[in-house]
């Protein structure tokens, strides 16, 4: 059985101050014991991190760069997040391919410099609005299936977690309808089965993202093959975070 894991992105958002805090208010009233995490800001990961040893909540970053040093302007390594506790690294998320124009390619190399370091990768996958209704969301996540996990051997794949996050539900308080997103969970493990094996595909955590709430959580972590949830905007206060790690908690004992 595939044990829950809530990830909150934070992304560009909060202080100092209040990270720490938000952290401090998580581990406090985390009663669950599924695996979640936090991935703040890289510029607090520090802080986050000291606030959060001895708890039970992960650390990730949203970013690395697949150099390990030298002259890459405002880039930080994979072995510079280790040094700062963290456990997990977010890749290709879809801000960081529409948006900054990250490719399947790069995507690929930051994921095996990530696992060469020990870190767990959560590589996001999802289609656009318009790939969606052009009825090609399925192609689109075996293109960029097959680009991110280009050369990965069957236990890397292991180490690894998916986070499907269709970009028009992303930000939008659009979420997938729970059937929308089992239909590409089920599809990801299909594609997992034909690359690797069937072992691997039931290995693999497959997190759902894009306007998860404390009020739909409950229903899209009921599905078979939703295993958690990758979070933005909700994670950015202790309750509805709180509430949706619960919701990931009781799907899994009824
Ligand atoms: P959202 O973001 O929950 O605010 O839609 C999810 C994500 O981008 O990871």
């Amino acid at each position: 059985m595939r044990r829950p894991f809530v990830a909150g992105n934070w992304k560009m958002n909060m202080t100092r101050q209040s990270s720490v805090e938000l952290a401090e208010a998580i581990a406090a009233g985390l009663s669950s014991d599924i695996d979640v995490a936090v991935c703040p800001p890289s510029v607090y990961l520090d802080a986050v991190s000291k606030s959060l040893a001895g708890s039970q909540v992960g650390i990730g970053a949203q970013n690395i760069y697949h150099e390990a040093s030298g002259a890459f302007t405002g880039e930080i390594s994979a072995e510079m997040i280790l040094d700062l506790g963290c456990r997990y690294v977010i890749l290709g998320h879809s801000e960081r391919r529409n948006v900054l124009s990250e490719s399947n390619a790069d995507v690929n190399q930051k994921l095996k410099t990530a696992l060469a370091a020990g870190l767990v990768p959560i590589v996001c996958l999802g289609e656009l609005l318009e790939q969606r209704e052009a009825g090609e969301t399925l192609q689109v996540i075996q293109e960029q299936f097959d680009g991110s996990f280009e050369a990965i051997t069957a236990e890397q794949m292991r180490s690894c977690v998916i986070a499907y996050e269709p970009v028009w539900a992303i930000g939008t308080g659009k979420v997938a309808t729970p059937d929308q997103a089992e239909e590409v969970h089920a599809d990801i493990r299909r594609i997992m089965t034909e690359r690797f094996d069937s072992e691997t595909a039931d290995a693999v955590r497959i997190q759902y993202g894009g306007s998860v709430k404390p009020d739909n959580a409950t229903e899209l972590m009921s599905q078979p093959n939703i295993d958690g949830a990758l979070v933005g905007g909700a994670s950015l206060k202790a309750d509805s975070f709180l509430a949706i790690i619960s919701a990931s908690q009781q799907t899994q004992t009824t």
